[in-house]
């Protein structure tokens, strides 16, 4: 009654988050050509196959997912104990990490625009804060001749980039090079903030930027008369530039990626499962390859074998394919050779991360870091320290994430050599306790892990026509997946994607 009042204009409708999504309900079936429990078959259980037989089943559909590996979530997996997976090149791993550790080995961070959180929400998955960025985390630039591969804090960067930035702003305004876009009222103000933003001097100093402690301390400041020692000197605005420092901070203002970010609690795969359980275990077919897609003239069939290679074929009124582009060009079906054509189009990108568990956190203990990330511009990308546990025994830092030629290269190693290289560069950065307090390990090439083949897609375009063809259905067979969104490599794309075919399906049924 509220929402129709809400229709007529006599009650406020709150705003809906990422459009207007409305979950079909068994209620909306009014009509007797209308047929509620409509035969749904969908491919795959990563978190788009997962959010379509979640939301279908809300309105009586009888879903069933194909599965083909042992487990759901697809790259929304966490490793924990006993974890073992077996890669494209037959290698072999099973993680013996501690009780209570765990590895996101695919999504680790949920902004809070997502419709992630709303699902976290609606199903109970509890959540902590994910610390995406940390001034006391480091940034690590081997190839810059300025630093000569020091390890810098991310707030001594800021405080020197902000600083030399503004310094020069403020000289560049005082001397009256901005004349033409400022006036003299303008130019006191822009100064008083530069001022601020920087942490520089005034004019009688010729607004010189010479470090604050804003850098950090090499003394930290204490009882009675420790004033503290500022660390300094900064180094020289030329080394700051040519350090490439600067580029790090955009990072903080990336829509997606900004503070703050979440995580469930205990591992990402909380989301997949709390699905799995709402939608009922006996609807997930695990084991389950599918082979064949053909449309028939009412209703389409779907053949899948499995892991002994024997064929099940069953019908359905739809299909929703919910599993990566490339691996469903491969499928048999009867779709058309411009769907084929138009699924091989997004590239599989390569991405690899490491979990390295260690004895004790000397991250926290030693170099007073808790959570956060540490960029590198080398072929680790990035470390990432653990945003739940803290000051426990022991902790898993990620000691790479990273994607394309340095993902391919570590891929194309033995989980041994990849820990290997992984704690040589990590040593360059957190000295020797990096290898010594190593206790074990666990890593993941996505784009050699079987079934998913790739860390995220890559579209040449998403505005052509291989794109338009596939947010189509081909006949009653329907698309859905993070690659079909423009938040790729993020839940959020799966789970919108999943409510656009849901809510085509169900708008078709409705119209019978
Ligand atoms: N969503 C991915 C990340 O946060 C790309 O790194």
């Amino acid at each position: 009654m509220y929402s129709a009042m809400g229709a007529l204009g006599l009650a406020p409708v709150p705003r809906a988050v990422a459009g207007d999504y409305r979950p079909p309900k068994r209620a909306d079936f009014t009509n007797n050509r209308q047929q509620a429990g409509k035969k749904v078959l969908i491919l795959g259980a990563g978190i788009a196959g997962l959010a379509a037989a979640y939301e279908l089943g809300k309105a009586g559909y009888d879903c069933r997912i194909l599965e083909a590996k042992n487990r759901v979530g697809g790259r929304s997996w966490t490793v924990r104990n006993g974890t073992t997976e077996t890669d494209l090149d037959y290698r072999a791993q099973t993680a013996t990490f501690a009780e209570g550790d765990y590895f996101n080995a695919g999504p680790a961070r949920i902004p809070q625009s997502h419709v992630t959180l709303d699902y976290c929400r609606e199903l109970g998955v509890k959540l902590e804060t994910f610390v995406n960025q940390n001034a006391n985390a480091l940034i690590y630039h081997e190839n810059s001749p300025a630093l000569a591969n020091q390890a810098v804090r991310w707030r001594t960067a800021k405080a020197d980039v902000y600083g030399y930035v503004s310094e020069l702003l403020a000289k560049a305004t005082d001397q009256g090079a901005l004349n033409q876009s400022l006036t003299a009222t303008d130019k006191e103000r822009l100064l008083e903030f530069l001022k601020d933003f920087g942490d520089i001097k005034g004019r009688a100093d010729n607004w010189a930027y010479t470090g604050s402690s804003r850098r950090g301390y090499s003394v930290e400041p204490g009882a009675g008369f420790q004033t503290g020692t500022v660390l300094g000197p900064p180094p020289s605005l030329s080394d700051v530039i040519a350090s490439g420092l600067g580029h790090r901070f955009s990072f903080e203002l990336d829509y997606q990626q900004a503070t703050a970010m979440f995580q469930p609690v205990g591992g990402m795969d909380a989301l997949p499962k709390a699905l799995a359980t709402a939608i009922g275990s006996t609807r997930i077919v695990h084991g389950a390859r599918v082979t064949r897609v053909m449309n028939q003239t009412s209703g389409v069939s779907v053949t899948w074998v499995n892991p002994q290679n024997q064929p099940t074929t069953e019908t359905a009124d739809f299909v929703i394919a919910a599993i990566p582009p490339m691996l469903m060009a491969r499928v048999e079906h009867n779709l058309g050779a411009n769907v084929t054509t138009a699924l091989r189009y997004p590239q599989a990108g390569a991405a690899g991360k490491i979990a390295l568990e260690y004895r004790n956190r000397w991250w926290e203990t030693d170099q007073r870091i808790y959570g956060g990330v540490t960029p590198t511009d080398n072929d680790l990308f990035t470390v990432w320290y653990p945003s739940h546990g803290y000051q426990g025994n022991r902790g898993i830092v990620v000691g790479y994430y990273h994607a394309g030629n340095a993902a391919v290269t570590y891929g194309a190693l033995t989980h041994a050599d990849r820990e290997r290289r992984a704690v040589t560069q990590g040593v360059k950065i957190h000295g020797d306790k990096y290898r010594t307090e190593l206790a074990s390990s666990f890593s993941v090439a996505w784009h050699r892990t079987p079934f998913i083949e790739g860390g995220w897609a890559a579209w040449p375009s998403q505005t052509g026509p291989e794109y338009q063809l596939l947010n189509q259905p081909a006949g009653q067979v329907y698309f859905a997946g993070d690659w079909l969104s423009h938040t790729i490599a993020w839940q959020h794309g799966a789970l919108t994607s999943a409510r656009k075919a849901v809510t085509e399906i169900h708008t078709r049924v409705l119209a019978g």
